[in-house]
């Protein structure tokens, strides 16, 4: 016979065991749902992950150049979008897996919808070719941010925007606030001819004095530092966004005169620097490949493996970052590489051989 739970009643802090009515009821609760309890297995909840992707819908999509499309999207339920700030950019889901990094170049701070503009590159990853072929009006477009790593100071009043072709996309939106914000500012844009040179009608409009277009074509060449940085006293601040040869001449130019930072943000990877030849040994795979001193991890990585994660290609998003098992890292990323992580689009083995979870 079970047995009663009067008898197995606890008594009250005074050593009573009386048929109190309201004790009673909770005390046969608290033992039926025990006995519920007891007899359903446990299972773990499930951890939900956070969701930090958001799919808006394509608006608009222009051919602004022979090789460079331009998309707009809005929020699916006509909501706004995440804040933003000039210089920021967004990371896109593309359909096949792949994540591509592209800048904002809609009106400063907008969130009825974003533009972002995308050149097509035919020897790439293949993911220009994807975001120019995959998105029409109507369908929907996955992305992740904005993030932004390329600021415009608050606090210079006398700035160069230095662009080449597609690197106008996080300028321009710079510039507009800085024609908002009423800075001293310039800006010269190059390119190999006005046909190629995205969006150059909104930068000349938005303030024709101030900007000097450089069309490889009509000069007769490339633009040099010198005329690049015509409009650049020491105390002007820099921000330049173009192909690294661009960038490069123009980091040669300041030389040691400037007193006004360089800003930059590249659409390649930069060049390795100092490298030396290492081995790299994807556990998961079983697989050594040999990094040359003069190529990053990540490229040799693609070449075995097309598919392997990457983004910026700089060292800032995270996305390359593996797990070492193994071997010392010369770390020269920006996205919070810790003593067992590696960022293998730019870091690399300090020598010998690094073992990696891949
Ligand atoms: S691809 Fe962005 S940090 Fe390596």
């Amino acid at each position: 016979m079970p047995e009663s739970i009067w008898a197995s009643r606890p008594a009250d802090i005074y050593g009573r065991r009386k048929r109190d009515r309201l004790y009673t009821a909770l005390w046969g609760l608290g033992t039926m749902l025990s006995g519920f309890a007891a007899a359903t297995p446990w299972t773990p909840s499930r951890v939900v992950p956070v969701v930090r992707t958001r799919t808006a819908v394509v608006t608009k999509r222009e051919l602004i150049t022979p090789d460079v499309v331009a998309l707009t999207f809005a929020d699916v339920d006509g909501g706004l979008l995440p804040s933003w700030t000039p210089g920021s950019h967004i990371d896109v889901q593309l359909p096949s897996g792949r994540r591509r990094q592209y800048s904002l170049c809609g009106s400063p701070g907008r969130r009825t919808d974003y533009r972002i503009a995308v050149r097509r590159i035919a020897d790439g990853g293949g993911g220009s070719i994807e975001m120019h072929d995959a998105f029409d009006v109507g369908d929907p477009l996955v992305f992740e941010g904005p993030r932004n790593a390329f600021y415009l100071g608050g606090d210079e009043h006398d700035v160069l925007f230095v662009i080449g072709g597609i690197g106008v996309t996080p300028i321009l939106s710079m510039m507009r606030a800085a024609q908002q914000r009423g800075m001293n500012w310039r800006a010269i844009y190059a390119g190999r001819s006005r046909e190629y040179m995205p969006l150059l009608d909104e930068v000349v409009s938005l303030a024709p004095e101030r900007v000097t277009v450089w069309a490889d074509d009509e000069r007769g060449g490339f633009a040099t530092s010198d005329d690049l940085l015509a409009a650049a006293k020491p105390a002007t601040a820099v921000y330049v966004c173009g192909p690294t040869a661009m960038l490069e001449s123009v980091r040669a130019g300041r030389g040691q005169h400037a007193k006004a930072p360089l800003h930059y943000e590249r659409f390649s990877p930069p060049p390795v620097v100092d490298g030396i030849p290492f081995e790299l040994e994807l556990a998961r795979s079983q697989r050594v490949l040999d990094v040359a001193a003069n190529r990053s991890a990540l490229d040799v990585m693609l070449d075995a493996d097309p598919t392997t994660a990457y983004s910026c290609r700089q060292g800032f998003c995270g996305t390359c970052k593996v797990r070492v098992i193994a071997g010392d890292v010369d770390r020269r990323g920006r996205a919070g590489e810790t003593d067992g992580e590696m960022l293998v689009c730019v870091s690399r083995a300090a020598g010998g051989r690094v073992v990696i979870d891949a």
